[in-house]
């Protein structure tokens, strides 16, 4: 039906003739002469209705936005005071002899001139994704999966689907599950990942396994969160931590130089505690220079009990955090803005120091613990974090030093975003050795990654007897304070796998009932096996410069979990359900 997209036509094209489909863009009826700016997914040209070509002129006249049309017409050199240096077939324009409407259009529910509310944009998301904008970052995340496929096609690895109606795969969120027909009371689980199914792959002799795959998760969206989202999965035979690591850095460094000419480098390599330590995150933004010092050996011997007793406890935490040269800004309802902010990560308040001159001592700050501090202490603690005249401390102190170092971080955060102290282009490195446990809030021990996860350099029986202070072979690829991706080495012998178990508190029968077919397979032969997940959506809202997640995925599911287009999730027919052997006794309103 066409001959060019109409983003394409160029001055190789002048004096030819050219056949155009797409929507109208815009249209100028200047009483003679009626101009349309005519787009398809190249982009847009200029297309002009002469009076002089009667039909189609007429025909023009009852153009209106969105309509789909088809135009034949010759290419023209557009007046020299007519060029458009902004639009790149700003020098050109169409002179129409021929135009078909295909289809009209009603008038839009959006405005493609002004901001639409998200609700009004994912209603009609198939109109909100005509927005120029919304299009190139599809046609990038094609690029992207376009790239990592030929990267990992070329290194040998083997794309190979698993199962979507599975056993539930533990990756600490809550399973969508599927009933079956055939099976009353019985469910499939979506998967959370494909762990097992990669893991069985490496004992089958695969060796490099990958897969685009979607993963679906029940837990709380966020802006980087969906019920759905897709995973550049991995998973290799034979190779170290680090092996592994280097071939995956390779290919995200190679994708970022691919797609925004910017050059990673080689990643730094960061163990957890030290990321906690100095950036109050397992994911830290290095964009942002602040960092955290520690200052419990300075003020041990203070009167000041809410900093004395975590300086004295044993996992306790006294921690300053310095920003440079934004004391004057920080006022009052800042200060008292922020420490209602770190309580909710559970720090008891917020205490802090401006520095006001170079003195060095007691006379050079406002702070309101100046009073309980020693002028010995604050030269200590002035040297400690560098500070200078204009900066600004902020203290955290508590018994429990993940907890303080959470909240701390958090604020480093807050402040360096409104402050404007985060620094242009992108900064990554991997996070290592996590905490193989963790403790929910019910006080209940959990895996920190997911329990196939090799613990490093222990026993079975070590791992039982100490089981907090194990720490995991495990792997997270952090950019601009985002967790892009994840893995670790896997458990390979059995007995490992059940210890982990036990510690879990997964008794022996569910073990066998949940992850059967895993031990089984662990018996015959299992080679050593690593691998890892990126999250592609998070990749693609860092490449394409977006903080929300749904901006790069084109059919979005609401913080609610709902598609407001398709009005999913719906109420099957009592026909489905009686089949289903399934009764709904609690309705939604
Ligand atoms: P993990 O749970 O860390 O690891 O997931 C891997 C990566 O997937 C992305 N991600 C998400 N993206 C959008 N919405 C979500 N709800 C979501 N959850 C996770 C993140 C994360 O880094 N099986 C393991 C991987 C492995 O060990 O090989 C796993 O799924 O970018
Ligand atoms: P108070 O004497 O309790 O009023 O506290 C004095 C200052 O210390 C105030 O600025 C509090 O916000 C701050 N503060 C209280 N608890 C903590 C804590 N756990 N960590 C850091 N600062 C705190």
């Amino acid at each position: 039906m066409r001959s060019v997209y109409c983003g394409d036509v160029n001055e190789q094209h002048l004096e030819k003739e050219v056949t155009l489909c797409g929507w109208v863009h815009r249209r100028r009826d200047l009483g003679g002469l009626i101009f349309i700016d005519m787009r398809d997914r190249a982009g847009i040209v200029q297309v002009y209705f002469d009076p002089d070509q009667k039909e189609a002129h007429a025909l023009a006249s009852e153009l209106r936005n969105e309509f789909c049309i088809r135009v034949r017409g010759i290419v023209k050199a557009r007046p020299e005071n007519q060029v458009n240096s902004k639009m790149a077939t700003g020098s050109v324009e169409v002179q129409a002899r021929e135009l078909e409407i295909i289809n009209r259009s009603a008038p839009l529910p959006l405005d493609f001139n002004q901001e639409n509310t998200e609700e009004q944009r994912l209603r009609f998301r198939y109109l909100d994704l005509r927005r120029p904008e919304m299009l190139e970052r599809f046609k990038l995340r094609a690029r992207i999966t376009g790239y990592v496929r030929r990267y990992l096609d070329e290194h040998g690895f083997i794309d190979t689907e698993t199962p979507v109606l599975g056993k539930p795969t533990p990756e600490g969120a809550r399973d969508y599950i599927v009933p079956s027909r055939i099976h009353h009371g019985r469910f499939y689980a979506l998967p959370q990942s494909p762990q097992l199914f990669k893991q069985l792959l490496m004992m089958s002799g695969f060796d490099r396994y990958y897969q685009i795959t979607k993963c679906f998760r029940d837990e709380d969206l966020r802006a980087d969160r969906q019920p759905e989202f897709t995973q550049i999965d991995i998973e290799t035979s034979f190779m170290t931590a680090r092996e592994v690591q280097l071939v995956v850095e390779e290919m995200i460094v190679g994708l970022f130089r691919e797609i925004t000419g910017a050059d990673l480098g080689s990643l730094p390599v960061m163990t957890w505690d030290e990321a906690m330590r100095r950036y109050g995150s397992d994911k830290p933004d290095l964009r942002i220079s602040a960092e955290m010092q520690d200052i419990a050996d300075i003020v041990r011997d203070t009167e000041f009990a809410v900093f004395r007793d975590p300086a004295n406890a044993p996992d306790g935490r006294v921690c300053a955090l310095r920003f440079p040269g934004i004391q004057e800004k920080i006022t009052r309802k800042k200060i008292d803005e922020y420490t209602d902010y770190v309580k909710v990560f559970g720090a008891r308040g917020l205490a802090w120091m401006k520095v006001l001159n170079d003195s060095g001592d007691a006379s050079g700050v406002q702070s309101p613990i100046a009073k309980f501090l020693t002028p010995e202490m604050i030269k200590g603690i002035l040297e400690r974090t560098g500070a200078v005249a204009g900066d600004i401390i902020f203290f955290g102190a508590a018994t429990d030093k993940n907890q303080i170092s959470t909240a701390m971080g958090a604020l480093r955060l807050k402040v360096a975003k409104e402050f404007g102290l985060v620094a242009p282009g992108y900064r990554a490195l991997w996070v290592v050795n996590f905490p193989m446990f963790e403790k929910n809030e019910d006080g209940s021990i959990a895996a920190m990654h997911h329990p196939f996860t090799a613990p490093e350099g222990v026993s079975p029986e070590e791992l039982k007897n100490a089981p907090y202070s194990v720490y995991a072979d495990a792997y997270d690829m952090v950019i601009n304070g985002y967790e892009v991706g994840g893995g670790s080495v896997r458990i390979h012998r059995e007995e490992m796998q059940q210890a982990v178990f036990n510690v879990l508190g997964i008794s022996p029968e569910e073990q066998q009932r949940k992850f059967g077919f895993l031990l089984e397979a662990l018996k015959y032969g299992a080679p050593p096996h690593a691998g890892l997940a990126f999250g592609l959506d998070r990749l693609t809202m860092l490449l394409t410069g977006t903080e929300n997640i749904r901006d790069v995925i084109a059919f979005p599911k609401t913080t609610a979990a709902s598609c407001l287009m398709t009005e999913a999730p719906s109420q099957p027919s009592d026909e489905a359900m009686g089949e289903l052997g399934i009764a709904i006794t609690d309705f939604e309103e």
